[in-house]
């Protein structure tokens, strides 16, 4: 009986230790690999690729510096997997009118890792995402017209 509230205090320091090791675990997990990519009125970004670790959690934030109004000059960001048919899903993209160029059909949804929302002029949006393998993984604009100028290669290391 002597023993129980050392033994209570050793609990409560363990459980205290424990607790602020996942906090900063969680913490240092969610400063993790943060991207920025912009884009423009002249339908580019300002990369064409970029490296990260796979299995790693990726954000990217997509900035569109653009001013022209988002139904003639949106962006968006949309990640693939390796070996996707970038040309078939940027054309299924364009019937996506209600979904903001991003297809719906079982196929095309297949391929798609992450995007972000079709962005109009000044604004910003961020994702996060984890390339499971090492890979190239093709990134690309789905707004109607603009995949030829706007796709890159994202190379999971
Ligand atoms: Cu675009």
């Amino acid at each position: 009986m002597n023993f129980k509230p050392p033994m209570t205090r050793i609990i409560t320091t363990l459980l205290a230790v424990l607790l602020s090791s996942a906090i900063f675990a969680f913490a240092a997990h969610h400063e993790g690999t943060t991207l920025e990519i912009t884009s423009n009125d002249t339908m580019q970004f300002n990369t064409k690729s970029f490296e990260v670790k796979a299995g790693e959690e990726i954000t990217l934030v997509l900035k569109n510096l653009g001013k022209l109004p988002k139904a003639a000059m949106g962006h968006n960001l949309v990640i693939l997997k390796p070996g996707s048919n970038v040309a078939g899903f940027a054309t299924a993209a364009v019937r996506a009118v209600v979904n903001e160029y991003i297809p719906t059909d079982d196929a095309n949804k297949a391929m798609i890792i992450a995007h972000t929302k079709l962005l109009g002029p000044g604004e910003e949006d961020a994702v996060t995402f984890t390339l499971p393998d090492t890979g190239a993984y093709p990134f690309v604009c789905s707004f109607p017209g603009h995949f030829a100028l706007m796709q890159g290669i994202i190379y999971a290391k």
